[in-house]
């Protein structure tokens, strides 16, 4: 798979780590995360700010899983002590072993070729009990409420990187390989209905719990 395009997101991301409801979204995402969960999964971590957090809850260990070298690369550094893996989301896994307390996956999906065999996979991984949690864009997501819910005078001292994150969104959401799904669809696709908006109402939260 072609990683040119992360690669780039990857030098400006953390701008958008930097938006309040960014900051917001990775707080409830780690508000699913129960108390010292055992083996934890960050699928498609990007720069590690999930990573990050997720450390809170101390995990007995984090393996942080992307495509994009210079993704890892930069949640490496924000995350010494954390086991990186370069793995294809769209494949069997196979660059990562056993199975997990808890797998996170924050907007990813919505960029994977098949989202239903991605998702089957993550859950092919879940120890019994297990947790999956996930974030993904919705149908109809704009940068709009984010930015004003951040507050657009607040943007000035990151306003190059986030110009350069809205022109590399513009183009995804014009390109008709990502998944923008509405709650149903997610709902279908997952097996939960524990899914309720988040990252200023452009985004899912889901939850499925392994048996
Ligand atoms: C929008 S970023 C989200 C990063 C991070 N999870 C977060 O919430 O900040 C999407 C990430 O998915 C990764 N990605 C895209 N396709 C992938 C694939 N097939 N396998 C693994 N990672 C992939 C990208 O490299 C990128 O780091």
């Amino acid at each position: 798979m072609n990683t040119a395009l992360w690669d780039v997101y990857a030098r400006c991301y953390d701008a958008v780590a930097r938006l309040r409801p960014y900051e917001k979204m990775v707080r409830e995402i780690v508000g699913e995360v129960p108390e010292r969960p055992g083996r934890v999964l960050d699928a498609g971590c990007g720069t590690g700010n999930l990573t990050r957090a997720l450390a809170a809850k101390q995990p007995a260990e984090i393996v942080a899983a992307d495509l994009s070298a210079v993704m890892l690369r930069r949640s490496r550094r924000k995350n010494p002590g954390v086991r990186h893996v370069r793995a294809d989301l769209d494949g069997d896994l196979a660059e990562v072993s056993g199975v997990f307390d808890v797998i996170v996956c924050g907007h990813v999906l919505y960029a994977l070729p098949d989202p239903a065999r991605a998702l089957a996979t993550l859950k092919s991984r879940l120890a019994p009990g297990g947790r999956l949690v996930l974030t993904t864009p919705r149908a109809g997501a704009a940068m709009g409420p984010i930015v004003r819910e951040h507050g657009v005078l607040a943007l000035w001292r990151f306003l190059l990187p986030l110009l350069v994150v809205g022109a590399i969104n513009a183009r995804i959401l014009r390109a008709s390989s990502y998944h923008f799904l509405t709650r149903a669809e997610l709902s279908t696709l997952l097996g939960t209905d524990e899914i309720r908006p988040t990252y200023s109402g452009q985004s899912w939260l889901a939850v499925y719990a392994a048996s």
